[in-house]
């Protein structure tokens, strides 16, 4: 049997980068617009990560740390819950995934739904939020969590109704370890932006060596009927033995004006990571 996707193997690399550089600022500023906002994590996985060993992480994360790039005030909703979650010592030990991020960003009278496949990864995340409630947030300040165990695909469809009418934001972050993947995250997206119009969605996808984001991108266009931009960073041709050589986000129904804002988070991110043959794109989604 092959082994389940663990994102502890590939946490911090340039891919955590820019989804969670990313998305909190779309969490904060959301937050300015909504008195009251659902964040929705289909891909939760496991919360918070040690970065001892983590074999991406000088590459991803750890450049990005010492950068001046990072003293950004665009990036500060993002930099912030990095150093709480690490009690602002320095060297960090740990790091936050999207769904800390979330939790830390969210507020008492937001509603957090977290999704995981598997079990184990779900155990994780909950003793990790129960964590950070305990250190941050003092009684009823904390948002509230839904948790989902199983495919995500078959949960969110069947509660997107219930979000109906409210604002909110989507991330999907699938591993994409079937070629049919790409398909299936489209079909899914395609459900839940009709049966929850008011929601904005986020999905990150990968540029593996051998890359099958075409088969995501022509899905997307065929389906799905909102507005589509796409945040594209390929950091070089790949190499012998490359694995993820750039990623990039789709985002679904999303204010062009906030959109704007977020293109120099993607300049400051190429120029850190991004080398001779790589390329970068900001713009309505694009074909191939
Ligand atoms: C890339 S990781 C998510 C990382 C996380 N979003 C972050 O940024 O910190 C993908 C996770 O999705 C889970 N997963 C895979 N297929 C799934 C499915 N169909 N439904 C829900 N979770 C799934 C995997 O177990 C894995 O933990």
């Amino acid at each position: 049997m092959t082994e389940r996707y663990r994102h502890i193997q590939h946490v911090g690399d340039h891919g955590d980068a820019l989804k969670h550089t990313v998305l909190a600022h779309l969490i904060s500023r959301f937050k300015t617009q909504h008195q009251q906002l659902l964040f929705i994590d289909s891909h939760a996985a496991s919360g918070i990560y040690s970065i001892t060993a983590a074999p991406d992480w000088r590459s991803g994360i750890g450049k990005l740390w010492s950068s001046a790039f990072c003293e950004q005030p665009l990036l500060a909703p993002w930099k912030n819950t990095v150093l709480r979650c690490n009690q602002h010592h320095t060297p960090l030990r740990c790091y936050p995934g999207s769904p800390a991020i979330a939790f830390l960003l969210l507020r008492a009278q937001d509603q957090l739904y977290l999704g995981e496949l598997q079990n184990a990864e779900l155990n994780n995340l909950k003793h990790c939020l129960n964590e950070l409630e305990k250190s941050f947030f003092t009684p009823h300040s904390a948002p509230t969590i839904h948790y989902y165990q199983g495919d995500c695909h078959t949960w969110l469809p069947q509660i997107a109704q219930q979000w109906r009418g409210k604002p909110g934001l989507l991330l999907m972050d699938p591993p994409y370890e079937q070629a049919t993947d790409y398909e299936e995250v489209a079909l899914t997206l395609n459900t839940i932006s009709r049966q929850w119009p008011e929601g904005s969605l986020i999905l990150w996808y990968p540029h593996y060596k051998e890359d099958l984001s075409f088969r995501l991108f022509n899905a997307v266009q065929q389906l799905i009927a909102a507005p589509c931009w796409q945040m594209d960073l390929v950091i070089r041709k790949p190499l012998i033995n490359d694995r993820l050589v750039g990623c990039g986000l789709l985002f679904i129904n999303i204010p062009s004006v906030i959109l704007n804002e977020i293109q120099p988070i993607l300049d400051g991110l190429a120029s850190i990571f991004m080398e001779y043959s790589g390329h970068c794109y900001f713009g309505p989604l694009k074909l191939p």
